[in-house]
């Protein structure tokens, strides 16, 4: 079984979870692909692929977007994971897990996870700084990271 975890992180917390997840996957050798450094990967080769990115004002990054236009018939093939990571929680944290991830791909993936996030204030940028303080009321790093659903992706797609 050979796994590609396909990433893109702003300030860390995305990456972070590509690396705990790839730690859990125990039964497929993994390779971890961050988009921004990789822009020529394709899903070639593997068996099983999974693919996250954060939300920020709304959207996931474009990188990750384009990455599931371009290779959607290749994702229908695999088995798919696909995960975001955003400070939200609940409905807000669902709808914006489908506004960001096709339908098709949705219905098709073994694991669909929105696994917490963290805001990392020596990564941000002024601007990205002056938002969150205003929109969310933070005013220092804070990490929400979900474990439970790492883990949880690990077994699903471990055992489907
Ligand atoms: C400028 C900015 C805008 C954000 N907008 C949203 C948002 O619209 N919805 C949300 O749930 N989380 C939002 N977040 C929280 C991020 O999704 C969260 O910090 C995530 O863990 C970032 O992951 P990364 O470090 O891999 O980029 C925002 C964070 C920043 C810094």
């Amino acid at each position: 079984m050979k796994t590609a975890i396909v990433y893109v992180s702003n300030h860390g917390a995305t990456e972070q979870v590509a690396r705990e997840l790839s730690a859990k996957l125990h039964n497929s050798a993994v390779d971890l692909i961050n988009l921004r450094e990789n822009k020529t990967f394709s899903p070639d080769g593997y068996d099983c692929l999974v693919v996250g990115g954060s939300i920020h004002a709304g959207k996931i990054q474009r990188r990750i977007k384009d990455f599931c236009m371009n290779h959607t018939a290749d994702l229908l093939r695999m088995k798919l994971g696909l995960f975001v990571c955003c400070m939200h929680t609940g409905e807000q944290a669902v709808e914006q897990f489908n506004q960001n991830f096709p339908e098709l791909l949705r219905h098709h993936a073994a694991t669909t996870k929105i696994v917490g996030g963290a805001f990392n204030f020596e990564k941000m940028n002024w601007f990205e700084k002056m938002i969150v303080r205003k929109v969310a009321g933070v005013t220092q790093s804070t990490s929400n990271i979900n474990q439970e659903a790492i883990e949880a992706m690990a077994s699903e797609l471990t055992q489907s």
